[in-house]
């Protein structure tokens, strides 16, 4: 049990002022996968998705900067690749609406999660962490989110893609009963691999609702109570 009852990290809605940071998460998380997802187009145009960050209830993002010297744009120290002019003009020709400024937020995103919900079926389309935030329990509170938001909008099923070689996330997804289900050929576009479907259904029966009670109570007593917030 950590020291302190509440856990340092809640869940909320996301929000245009979240996308810079969400773009560095991203980038984290699928640095293989470029461009990332057009979030603000998926904020603001898709009816069917719904976005989770989560973020750092104890520090902003400028304290956090300073105190672990990360530069704002990277989230584990590492240095970027300096870039090109051509990949700057060619940024610039793919510019979308999404890259106008705005206030980013002040807080300290630590990692986010996208949903789609599709009639009864919520389909998780990207779970991310920060580098330097992995291991905290906190890809556990995003998913555990993603199946209450999928309760909250009356989803009775739920289902995701995951490369075959990605064990950590597959290991999260199977604690929360999700079984393999399929398998698509070539699923991922930067290098071919294989994606494994996983799925759950029932999520809205007693006994899946006892397993996700019981799961969550776990991961309140090892990293304290989380604060959760859909709308
Ligand atoms: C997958 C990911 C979201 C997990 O986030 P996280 O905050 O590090 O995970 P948590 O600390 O909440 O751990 C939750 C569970 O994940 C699994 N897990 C996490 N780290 C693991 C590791 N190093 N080895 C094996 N399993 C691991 C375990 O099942 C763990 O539960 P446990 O602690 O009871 O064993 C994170 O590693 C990530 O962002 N990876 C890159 C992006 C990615 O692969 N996304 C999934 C695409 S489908």
């Amino acid at each position: 049990m950590v020291d302190t009852e509440v856990m340092a990290y809640a869940l909320r809605a996301m929000t245009e002022e979240d996308i810079p940071q969400v773009k560095v998460i991203d980038r984290d998380a699928f640095p293989t996968m470029w461009p990332p997802p057009a979030f603000k187009r998926e904020l603001k145009n898709n009816n069917l998705a719904y976005y989770l960050v989560a973020w750092d209830t104890d520090r902003g993002h400028e304290e956090w900067t300073m105190e672990t010297g990360i530069a704002a744009e990277t989230s584990d120290g590492a240095s970027e690749a300096p870039r090109s002019r051509m990949a700057g003009v060619v940024r610039r020709f793919l510019r979308r609406p999404e890259d106008e400024a705005f206030e980013p937020t002040e807080e300290l995103l630590v990692g986010y999660l996208g949903i789609w919900t599709v009639l009864e079926e919520g389909h998780v389309v990207s779970v991310g962490v920060r580098n330097s935030h992995r291991g905290l329990g906190i890809g556990e509170l995003l998913f555990i989110g993603s199946i209450e938001q999928s309760l909250l909008l009356s989803c009775t099923r739920m289902t995701l893609e995951v490369r075959v070689s990605n064990e950590v996330a597959q290991n999260l997804y199977k604690k929360y009963d999700f079984r393999i289900t399929g398998r698509r050929k070539g699923y991922y576009t930067d290098d071919g691999e294989d994606a494994f479907i996983m799925s759950v259904e029932g999520i809205d029966t007693p006994p899946y609702r006892e397993l996700l009670t019981e799961l969550r109570s776990k991961h309140s007593e090892r990293w304290g109570v989380s604060v959760r917030q859909y709308d």
